[in-house]
């Protein structure tokens, strides 16, 4: 595994197949643990993270990382990356074709990775992976197998910031993430 990884990592880091690489610092291809059976996709690399190369370290990984330890996870049991992995200027939406041109990676690692559970940080990763018109206040904590993966839809941890109204309704998301991951194990 550690070479495919390490290949498909320099390979990213050197990317210029959108126009994203022109104003990036870094590449942020994602931290954690790719021995894992779980993955968190986000929507794209935000200031911090372009600033340091590192995947959810800003405000809202902080608030993400508050989740994952409430369900007695951390960063060394997940995995964690985004659909797009150079910033978009502003922090605004990928393009539909940055994301076209950045999936490949997204699908190695994948591939390399073979996570039983996919968790989609908000809309743009949940509309991409798992259902265009997918609406996260609706379909939130839903579980949609798609072939030998479990895929589910939450709040993007910035979506959290700006509404925590939906801060339990988030939980309750993480508290199915916990109890598939159990039922992972027992079966191990
Ligand atoms: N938001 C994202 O979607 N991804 C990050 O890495 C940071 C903030």
């Amino acid at each position: 595994m550690n070479e495919k990884w390490n290949a498909l990592k320099e390979r990213c880091k050197a990317c210029q197949a959108c126009p994203l690489w022109e104003t990036r610092t870094n590449v942020v291809f994602g931290d954690g643990n790719p021995d894992t059976d779980i993955l968190f996709i986000g929507e794209g690399p935000g200031q911090q993270e372009d600033l340091t190369g590192r995947a959810f370290v800003g405000r809202a990984g902080q608030l993400l990382d508050k989740y994952l330890a409430a369900v007695d996870l951390d960063r060394t049991q997940i995995y964690i990356g985004n659909m797009v992995k150079c910033r978009p200027p502003q922090n605004r939406d990928p393009k539909p074709e940055e994301t076209e041109s950045c999936i490949g990676y997204l699908r190695e690692q994948v591939r390399i990775i073979q996570p039983k559970i996919i968790v989609c940080l908000g809309r743009i990763a949940a509309c991409r992976l798992i259902d265009p018109a997918f609406k996260v206040t609706r379909q939130h904590g839903e579980w949609i197998q798609k072939g030998d993966i479990r895929f589910m839809g939450t709040f993007h941890p910035a979506a959290l910031l700006r509404n925590p109204g939906q801060k339990p309704a988030a939980y309750e998301d993480f508290l199915k993430i916990r109890a598939a991951l159990d039922e992972l194990a027992a079966f191990k």
